[in-house]
């Protein structure tokens, strides 16, 4: 079991700013994750939610669970110190995730409180970010 979690307005891909995300929709980032868990023989749920104190009861979960995590923390990334004390408590990967590159993107989205404490980051490659990532936990649980 893979955990795919989504912060804030990722719901609403497809009519959120298409021009910087694109026009896929966030149930296509469902399809896809699950199509790949399919491929990976993993079993993938995905969440999404804008409120942050859902966000942490699922990483709490997580923890309490040994369950591996792709992260995409969508604007807490950059400023919730809540989120990161939650992925602190992580006892499996957690790869932070981003349909963008943050770091090409405004002065305020360089700043990543969260990264310090995932397994990894993927950034810049779109829905492919959270493909990347499944892939990535996948072979660390085979070879962990
Ligand atoms: C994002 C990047 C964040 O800066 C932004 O707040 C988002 C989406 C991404 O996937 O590119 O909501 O996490």
């Amino acid at each position: 079991m893979i955990l795919v979690l989504n912060g804030p307005n990722l719901g609403r891909l497809g009519t959120r700013e298409p021009d910087v995300y694109g026009s896929d929709t966030f149930e296509d980032v469902v399809t896809l994750c699950r199509e790949t868990g399919t491929k990976l023989g993993e079993h993938v749920e995905v969440r999404q939610t804008d409120d942050e104190a859902e966000l942490i009861g699922w990483l709490h979960e997580a923890a309490d669970g040994r369950i591996p995590v792709v992260l995409n923390p969508a604007a807490f990334t950059h400023y919730s110190y809540a989120v990161r004390d939650a992925i602190a408590q992580r006892t499996a990967p957690l790869v932070e995730v981003h349909l963008t590159n943050p770091a090409a993107r405004e002065e305020f989205r360089h700043t990543s409180v969260v990264a310090g404490v995932a397994t990894g980051t993927i950034a810049g490659f779109g829905l492919q970010s959270y493909v990347l990532a499944l892939h990535a936990i996948a072979e660390m649980n085979t070879t962990s």
